[in-house]
């Protein structure tokens, strides 16, 4: 097994290239089978959710070949198959979009419930809802969702919570379906307009995306593309957080400042002067940071893929800060973590309260999700001493590079595996 040791202290200095966006990598991707000829997506993060999600697409029938580390040329011209088995499924939560994507080429989808990060329950009713409202039957048959129709037409949805895979999964499914599908209520994300943008240089017909409700009037046929995925803003938003957190002086660059506006605000109220170019944003925090309160909300709103890592930077602001998680029931299992390194943290349902500490201190510690993972990264490049992070393929999921990038800023970290770690977890 593979660890992060990470030696903290360290003011973070310099400049990042952030990477193209894993969230709309993993639904872009799954896209492409609805083409009829093939597609070549440029800006893919080095991510192991990519490998996934591109190991899938190749089963499936596809041919798949990587022009270079970040670009990849797919034709589905040969899929013939409409199963995602568990195998394939187990660790990603994006793999609930070759349901969508399949139902949308083959009126047909057998795919095992996704994995990805556990944050309690992760319910598919609404992209369920969504189908049906195509004309698609659904129903859960060995364990596997299976969706099926003889043809798939317009429908109008109205989404009870806020969801962007089921915006994204009704989306893939409706795009070629015959008539207009109206999603209301629908998820404002950036992945979502990237999906819609990707979606219409193929010959698709979508309007609205980044509004709450998105028109989608079906077309017979999508061609290939060339297409380059947006920047990543929960990437952008982590390094512009350990900037801060450990009082440095960053600029991260190929980002759209747009999308990072709610995560800025924040950082601005800890005291953090922020300048933001056209394709890049600087960050330097001086002294410590000031407490603030943040809630999460779907776009536009803070992310809650954010909230760990701005946690990890409060835990050591001067007061008393307020963390309000009002998209997942269950996004708190990594203060566990973060109390073993000194910080002070009381978590009641989705609200937590954190009183800032003066420092924290290293410890083993476990990603227990891929954000969490990065919020363990921040604390570690935070403490005096040696942090050693456990399960780090969580952070493997979503992160491209994070030990060269966070080197290149001037951190120490390291991955090893056990046996050249320094022994800390061995002595427990
Ligand atoms: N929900 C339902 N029913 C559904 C779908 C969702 O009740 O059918 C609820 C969820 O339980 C949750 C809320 O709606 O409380 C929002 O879930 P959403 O569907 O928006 O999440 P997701 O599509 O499963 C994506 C990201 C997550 C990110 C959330 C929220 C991808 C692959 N994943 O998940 O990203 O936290 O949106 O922004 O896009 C991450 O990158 O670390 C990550 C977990």
């Amino acid at each position: 097994m593979e660890k992060f040791v990470i030696k903290g202290g360290k003011r973070l200095k310099g400049t990042v290239r952030i990477s193209g966006a894993k969230n709309a990598a993993v639904a872009v991707l799954p896209a492409v089978l609805l083409a009829d000829s093939p597609c070549v997506i440029e800006n893919l993060p080095e991510i192991s959710d990519v490998t996934a999600i591109c190991n899938c697409l190749e089963a499936l029938g596809s041919k798949v070949k990587y022009l270079d580390n970040t670009t990849v040329e797919i034709d589905p011209t040969g899929v013939n198959s409409f199963v995602v088995s568990a195998a394939m499924a187990k660790n990603m939560r994006a793999s609930s979009y070759f349901l969508g994507a399949l139902l949308g080429r083959m009126k047909r989808a057998r795919v095992a419930p996704p994995g990805g990060c556990n944050f309690g329950v992760r319910p598919i009713d609404q992209h369920i809802k969504g189908f049906e409202a195509l004309g698609a039957k659904v129903s859960i048959e060995n364990g596997m969702v299976e969706a099926r129709c003889q043809k798939l037409g317009g429908g109008s949805v109205y989404l009870d919570v806020v969801s962007v895979g089921a915006t994204i999964n009704i989306m893939l499914a409706a795009v070629k379906a015959r008539g207009t599908t109206v999603i209301e209520n629908a998820a404002r994300e950036p992945h979502i307009v990237d999906l819609a943008n990707f979606l219409n240089s193929m010959g698709a017909n979508i309007m609205g995306a980044g509004t709450n409700v998105i028109k989608i009037r079906g077309v017979e046929q999508l061609n290939g593309t060339t297409y380059s995925v947006i920047p990543d803003q929960i990437e952008a938003g982590t390094y512009l957080v350990a900037a801060a957190a450990t009082k440095g002086d960053v600029t991260i660059t190929n980002v759209i400042p747009k999308h990072l506006e709610s995560i800025i605000a924040k950082l601005v109220e800890t005291g953090a002067t922020v300048e933001q170019g056209d394709e890049d944003v600087r960050i330097y925090l001086k002294g410590r940071a000031k407490k603030c309160k943040v809630k999460t909300m779907p776009h536009p709103g803070f992310p809650t893929d954010m909230q760990p890592q701005m946690a990890t930077l409060l835990a050591t602001a001067d007061g008393t800060s307020i963390i309000t998680e009002g998209v997942w029931d269950n996004r708190f299992r990594y203060v566990d973590q973060l109390t073993l390194m000194g910080a002070q943290v009381q978590v009641d349902g989705k609200t937590a309260v954190i009183t800032g500490v003066e420092k924290l201190n290293s410890a083993p510690v476990k990603a227990v999700d891929l954000r969490a993972g990065a919020a363990m990264i921040i604390a570690g490049l935070m403490a005096e001493g040696t942090t050693e992070i456990e399960e780090i393929q969580h952070i493997d999921r979503g992160y491209e590079k994070i030990v060269e990038k966070f080197t290149a800023l001037g951190a120490d970290i390291k991955r090893v595996t056990d046996s050249e770690a320094g022994g800390l977890f061995k002595a427990n």
